[in-house]
């Protein structure tokens, strides 16, 4: 499918799902980047389900604790829990997982939300520009990290453990620079500097996150109580375009998007629904669940170049050199690798 800008606006003009809901007691949710936006509106929706735990994963202890607050008042429930994590940097990731270990128990539902919009090119201590790091890196990183409490969590209950990755329609409008196609580590050549495009880092790194969870879904065995699902909550309203407002100068482009967002954005709590169904719908359909991609209430297609030959190598050079630079970062990655995944299918 090859999704236009004007579609993809039209369809979600349409159309505004309703919210999916089940009865989440005794499970555990994770939403990571929940403090604010999507993500607090995502957790609110969880709260009304009762899950047994429901943590929010923030990188600001004093945003954290508003949006508990917020939860708790909108929806009476006080099962919230605040982690601190920080995606910018790896060391906070495994700090995090590690505690995860020890404390989280089984993990039934994990929201991979959090997420940055840079228009300028900002490293990480870690050497990592920010958006690949935060919104792939580090996504991925905690993603397999969490895999062995997800799986123990599914093996338990009567229905597969969820994965959700919070990804974007932009996926459809972005074309990989020959230099990054040709490459043999397509990471670190989206990562120089000389190289920098960050007109389309984010689309970049929501294609990735599209990758990561078809990369992954092809190596997870089907009997393995795991499902990964890529969702878009669709053009909403947040503060994800935040950069674009702090500027001095108001541009062209700043206005054009203020009236764009003031005509077609959904709320966030309109997005928010996405993730819900990532999360706890489709489970008639579990199978397409698996690897798919949600947008608007139900599974789409995806971009006609993730599906094509040259899609599927990228998305297995993009999965090798992740793995290849999580497992320098973490020594859980490689064994987790080792014991719940296989290799994946090649191109066809
Ligand atoms: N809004 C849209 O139109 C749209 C469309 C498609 C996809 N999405 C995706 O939806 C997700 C949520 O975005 P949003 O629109 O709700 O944006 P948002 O309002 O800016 O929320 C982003 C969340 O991510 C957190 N975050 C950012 N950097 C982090 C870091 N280094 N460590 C931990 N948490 C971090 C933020 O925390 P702070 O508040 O502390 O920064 C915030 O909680 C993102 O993945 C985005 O790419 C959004």
């Amino acid at each position: 499918m090859k999704k236009s800008l004007l579609n993809s606006m039209i369809e979600q003009w349409l159309v505004v799902p309703p919210v999916e809901t089940t009865d989440l007691s005794g499970k555990t949710v994770l939403v990571v980047g929940a403090n604010v936006g999507i993500g607090l509106e995502a957790s609110k929706h969880f709260a009304r389900m009762h899950p047994a735990r429901l943590i929010l994963a923030c990188r600001s202890e004093s945003k954290g604790k508003a949006a508990l607050a917020e939860i708790e008042q909108e929806t009476a429930y006080n099962g919230c829990e605040l982690w601190i994590i920080d995606l910018a940097n790896f060391a906070s990731v495994t700090a995090f997982a590690d505690k995860f270990d020890k404390e989280g128990g089984d993990l039934h539902l994990l929201v991979m939300n959090a997420g940055i919009l840079q228009s300028d090119y900002q490293p990480t201590t870690d050497g990592w520009e920010s958006t690949l790091q935060v919104n792939h890196l580090a996504t991925s990183l905690l993603s397999l990290l969490l895999i062995p409490q997800l799986v123990a969590a599914g093996r338990k209950s009567s229905t597969p453990s969820r994965m959700v990755i919070v990804s974007s329609d932009v996926h459809h409008w972005i074309t990989l620079a020959e230099e990054v196609k040709s490459s043999t580590k397509p990471l670190e050549t989206l990562n120089s500097k000389e190289l920098e495009r960050m007109q389309s880092r984010y689309y970049e790194s929501k294609l990735l996150n599209l990758f990561f969870v078809r990369a992954l879904t092809d190596r997870l065995q089907s009997i393995t109580p795991l499902s990964a699902v890529a969702v878009t909550p669709g053009f909403c309203y947040s503060q994800l375009r935040r950069s674009w407002y702090e500027k001095p100068a108001f541009s062209f482009a700043s206005i054009m998007l203020a009236i764009r967002e003031r005509l077609l954005a959904w709320t966030p709590e309109q997005g928010s629904r996405q993730l819900i169904f990532g999360a706890v719908g489709g489970r008639d359909k579990e199978a397409d669940m698996k690897g798919g991609y949600v947008a608007r209430g139900r599974v789409e297609e995806v971009a006609d170049f993730v599906l094509s030959d040259e899609g599927h190598r990228m998305q297995d050079a993009f999965w090798n050199e992740t793995v290849d630079i999580l497992t320098s970062v973490s020594d859980k990655v490689a064994p987790i690798v080792q014991d719940y995944l296989v290799p994946g299918a090649s191109a066809n």
